[in-house]
């Protein structure tokens, strides 16, 4: 059986595009891989944060992924800070990455413009930890956005280059792109995020009210001025979450009335509010159970460090030995 591994920055709550666009797929790749899903605090530090939300931003996360169902029997769900072996070969990955090759990657280069004042070697070298993640479990298949797919081609270049210099140890990883409908923020813009403040946080599901509050004000077509100007639904907000969370006639429904006329904006989030909140009803109750177990999120990501620790320690083992350093006779 293939191995999966992903990682996720530990942003606290998820929101709806983080589900739509990455952790319903990882729910569904348990079914068929060995999975192994890492909330990336050693990432995380590269960017200014408060120190004292950076626990509860990995706890909350958490409880959000077992809620949607990552499931800790089948897969590997662990915070990469509590399994050292993650740094370690993140140093020996230093020795085979290219400073052109990190210079060249358009994140590097976003962030940096975007925190001039904190410009970290951290920062800089974030490629390289992401490749020791993936390598660490010799994973071979890695679902990620289109945003990650330069990390991931470093990814393998250092792959490429440890196995050149130290003798064939390490797979080249693959991207594993699904298709997935793209979520607009709730206010139009390109993308759905949190630090944009457009997003739906899961927290609303489960209330209608705190739903609708987002959802009512929420863009559509700019074309749809009146009820009776029709639009064109591929401009459209709504109907990119329709796209993402309906049953298929929903969808038809939302399409053909959005550009004949037929159905106001409202009556179409309203439709799309129902279907997510019948979407979300299991999710909901998972994280009623889940907060109503003190200790629960604690013991399995322990368990969870410690399988994936297992398995990092016969990696760096085999790299000490390939490196050919100093081991006690
Ligand atoms: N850089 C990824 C992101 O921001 C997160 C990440 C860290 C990751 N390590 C990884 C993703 C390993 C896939 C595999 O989305």
């Amino acid at each position: 059986m293939k191995t999966v591994f992903s990682g996720i920055q530990p942003s606290g709550e998820l929101h709806l595009g983080n589900y739509v666009g990455a952790i319903r797929n990882w729910v569904r790749l348990q079914e068929s891989y060995r999975c192994i899903f890492c909330v990336v605090d050693y990432h995380a530090i590269t960017q200014t944060y408060d120190v004292k939300d950076m626990g509860r931003r990995v706890d909350d996360m958490v409880v959000d992924l077992l809620a949607l169902g990552i499931d800790p029997e089948r897969s590997i769900l662990f915070v990469q800070s509590m399994v050292p072996e993650h740094t370690e070969l993140a140093w020996v990955f230093n020795a085979v990455s290219h400073m052109g090759d990190l210079e060249r990657m358009t994140q590097f280069k976003d962030k940096s413009e975007h925190q001039p004042d904190n410009i970290n070697v951290g920062i800089f070298t974030y490629p390289v930890l992401q490749a020791a993640d993936i390598m660490l479990y010799k994973a071979e298949l890695v679902p990620v956005g289109q945003d990650q797919l330069q990390h991931l081609e470093l990814a393998r270049r250092i792959a490429r280059s440890f196995n050149h210099r130290w003798g064939q140890t390490f797979p080249e990883c693959e991207p594993l792109s699904t298709t997935v409908p793209k979520l607009l923020g709730l206010d139009g813009q390109a993308k759905m995020s949190k630090s944009l403040k457009n997003h739906i946080p899961l927290s609303v599901f489960g209330n209608d009210k705190a739903l609708w509050k987002l959802l009512g004000p929420a863009k559509t077509d700019p074309a749809r001025v009146t009820r009776e100007d029709p639009g064109n639904p591929e401009n459209c907000n709504v109907f990119t979450m329709h796209k993402a969370m309906s049953p298929e006639p929903d969808i038809e429904w939302s399409r053909q009335g959005c550009s004949t006329a037929g159905i106001g904006c409202v009556d179409c989030k309203k439709k799309l509010a129902e279907n997510m909140q019948k979407h979300f009803a299991p999710y909901v109750e998972r994280k009623k159970e889940i907060l109503g177990k003190p200790g629960y999120v604690a013991g399995v990501l322990r368990d969870g460090a410690e399988k994936a620790r297992a398995i990092a320690k016969q990696t760096i083992g085999e790299v000490r030995e390939k490196l050919g350093l100093w081991h006690s006779p």
